[in-house]
């Protein structure tokens, strides 16, 4: 399975990718390029240490948004990926790019979805809402990307305790660690085994 990550931050998700794929934890399976678009983004310097070609694309480069829409889809021919992972992109996608690879993108979000997603819910403030609603468990959840925004298909969840002392670093370190790190290698394995080669 041709896998490109697509990020914007410290590339946690992105280093259990790598690290799953190395373990053999994720079989059959490349990641064969990594998107970022912020040129900062610590995920870009654990690609280069995987040796993964890894590209910048900001829409801040692009004088339009459908410049960049367009640099981004260009991209992406030229990697043909059977699967796009996006793993903390904060970049609202276009809609041709989901049309053109519909079933073919997921996402990681830190919580049980339906609560707690949709636009606004990113970061510590998925976490902040956990505790402010006083939820006793949360979790993660991969799920496919359609033109909603958390909306797509369910593939895995994993849930994870919430503990009274929690703020929100800590509750969003074990929601990483215990679900995160699990479902999304589980789940490009899960669809590198359905695709079987
Ligand atoms: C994670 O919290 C993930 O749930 C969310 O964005 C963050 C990405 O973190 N999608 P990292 O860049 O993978 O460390």
């Amino acid at each position: 399975l041709r896998v490109v990550v697509c990020v914007s931050g410290g590339g946690t998700n992105l280093q259990a990718l790598i690290d799953g794929v190395r373990n053999g934890k994720i079989r059959n399976t490349e990641i064969t390029g990594v998107i970022s678009n912020n040129p900062c983004a610590y995920a870009m310097k654990r690609a280069e240490n995987a040796g993964i070609p890894s590209f910048c694309i900001s829409p801040k480069d692009y004088e339009k948004r459908v410049d960049f829409n367009q640099a981004l889809l260009d991209k992406l021919d030229e990697l043909q990926p059977d699967l796009i992972v996006l793993a903390g992109f904060l970049v609202i996608l276009p809609k041709e790019l989901i049309q053109q690879y519909r079933n073919r993108i997921i996402n990681i979000h830190p919580s049980l979805i339906p609560s707690f997603c949709g636009t606004g819910y990113y970061g510590l403030k998925v976490h902040e809402a956990a505790l402010a609603r006083g939820v006793k468990v949360t979790g993660a959840t991969v799920h496919y990307v359609d033109e909603g925004t958390d909306t797509g298909e369910i593939i895995l969840q994993k849930a994870v305790e919430v503990l009274p002392e929690d703020t929100p670093e800590i509750l969003q370190r074990r929601v990483m660690e215990q679900a995160e790190w699990v479902i999304l290698p589980g789940a490009v394995d899960a669809i590198a085994m359905k695709q079987g080669n």
